[in-house]
């Protein structure tokens, strides 16, 4: 359910560009939503389409092109390992497997907790620290051995008092 408050705050962004060009506000609008509803829905993306004058289909293709815009509700940590090619070669696909292992769900799950979201990425620009990952869209994570990733699994789960 988008609100008003919401559209007052997609409007901020539309502002910002000429007024034939409301549609360049696409990606700032679908960040909103998923500030503030944690993913973004097809009945979302059709409010955003509505509130910019788009088709549908063009704002889907944003959300559906950048793994950043959640597409379902994800865990509180969001788990991205790149498995692009050159993290391939580095280890990048065992650190997925160990994460599977280490939280006992496979890439796209999430723990029956809710603590934590598991999914793979396209490469995250940091190829020489393979294998990485990226917690919540923000933290990048380098040099993953499964020694670190444990560390970092049994980190959160501490925090969170789900030790
Ligand atoms: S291929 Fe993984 S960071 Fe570039």
């Amino acid at each position: 359910m988008i609100s008003d408050a919401t559209k007052a705050r997609f409007a901020k962004e539309v502002a910002k560009y000429p007024a034939e060009q409301a549609q360049s506000a696409v990606m700032a609008c679908l960040s909103i939503v998923q500030q503030e509803l944690g993913y973004v829905s097809s009945e979302s993306e059709k409010v955003v389409a509505d509130f910019l004058g788009m088709a549908p289909m063009a704002v889907h293709e944003v959300t559906s092109f950048y793994n950043m815009y959640n597409q379902k509700p994800v865990g509180k940590f969001k788990l991205n390992v790149c498995t692009n090619l050159p993290c391939q070669l580095r280890d990048g696909q065992k650190a997925l497997h160990h994460l599977e292992h280490k939280l006992g769900i496979h890439m796209g799950e999430t723990t029956s907790d809710g603590l934590f979201t598991l999914q793979q990425s396209e490469c995250l620009g940091a190829c020489a620290d393979s294998p990485v990952l990226l917690v919540n869209d923000r933290k990048m994570c380098s040099f993953m051995s499964n020694d670190k990733l444990d560390q970092l699994v049994d980190g959160i789960r501490a925090a969170e008092g789900k030790a």
